[in-house]
C-alpha cells in the first residue's frame, strides 16, 4: 500500500554539501515514478523517470510546488566487484532545465503578485541520455544493478530543500542493441 511520505532534504547549496534526513526506496514514494533504464546503440543510457506533478499549495509552505525531476545523484551501475560511475554520490546535478535560480524561492510566497502557473515547470516525464564508455562498462550479458537517487519539489528558502526524494535500486541485464 502506498502512504503519503514526505522526506525534507536539504543541502547548503554555496559548501555544496548536503544532508540526506532520510531517503525511501521509489517504490515507497508518493510521487516519483524511475520509468525505465533503456541501453541505446551508440552506447547511451536513456533515464525515464515520471513526476512529481506541479501542485498549488495554498497557506502552506512552500506556496507552489513545480514538477519533475529537479536534481539527481549518485547513479551508477555496479556488481560486487566494479562500479561505473555516471553522476558520482558527491554531486547533485540540476536536471530537466531546472537551476537554482528558477526554482521557487520560497520567500515569493509573501507576494500577492506570485503566481504558480509563471514558474519554470520543466518536463513532468524527464528524459535524459547519458554517454556510456563500452571499453570501462559491464560486457554485454552481465547481471547488473542500477542505482540513482532522485529529487523533486525542490525550492530555495536559505538552503535548497528537496520534498520528494527518493532512491531508485534495481538489477537488471546489459543487454545492449548489436
Ligand atoms: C563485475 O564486472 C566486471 C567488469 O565487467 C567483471 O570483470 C567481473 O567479473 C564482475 N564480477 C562479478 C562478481 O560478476
Ligand atoms: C531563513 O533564515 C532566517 C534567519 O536565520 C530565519 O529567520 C528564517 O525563518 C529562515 N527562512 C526559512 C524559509 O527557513
Amino acid at each position: 500500500m502506498k502512504h503519503m511520505v514526505f522526506i525534507i532534504v536539504s543541502f547548503l547549496i554555496f559548501s555544496k554539501t548536503f544532508a540526506f534526513k532520510s531517503l525511501v526506496d521509489c517504490t515507497d514514494a508518493p510521487y516519483f515514478e524511475p520509468d525505465y533504464i533503456l541501453f541505446l546503440s551508440n552506447n547511451l543510457v536513456r533515464l525515464n523517470s515520471v513526476g512529481p506533478a506541479q501542485t498549488e499549495n495554498p497557506g502552506k509552505i512552500p506556496c507552489c510546488l513545480q514538477q519533475g525531476m529537479m536534481l539527481i545523484s549518485d547513479y551508477t551501475f555496479k556488481n560486487e566487484s566494479y562500479q561505473y560511475t555516471i553522476i558520482p554520490k558527491n554531486k547533485l546535478l540540476w536536471v530537466n532545465g531546472y537551476t537554482s535560480t528558477n526554482i521557487l524561492n520560497s520567500n515569493d510566497c509573501s507576494s500577492e503578485n506570485l503566481d504558480c502557473n509563471t514558474l519554470y515547470q520543466g518536463q513532468y516525464t524527464y528524459t535524459r541520455d547519458d554517454k556510456i564508455d563500452p571499453k570501462k562498462f559491464f560486457s554485454p550479458g552481465e547481471d547488473i544493478t542500477v542505482e540513482i537517487t532522485m529529487y523533486g519539489n525542490c525550492y530555495y528558502g536559505n538552503e535548497t530543500i528537496c520534498l520528494s526524494s527518493c532512491q531508485y535500486i534495481a538489477d537488471i541485464s546489459y543487454n545492449p542493441p548489436k
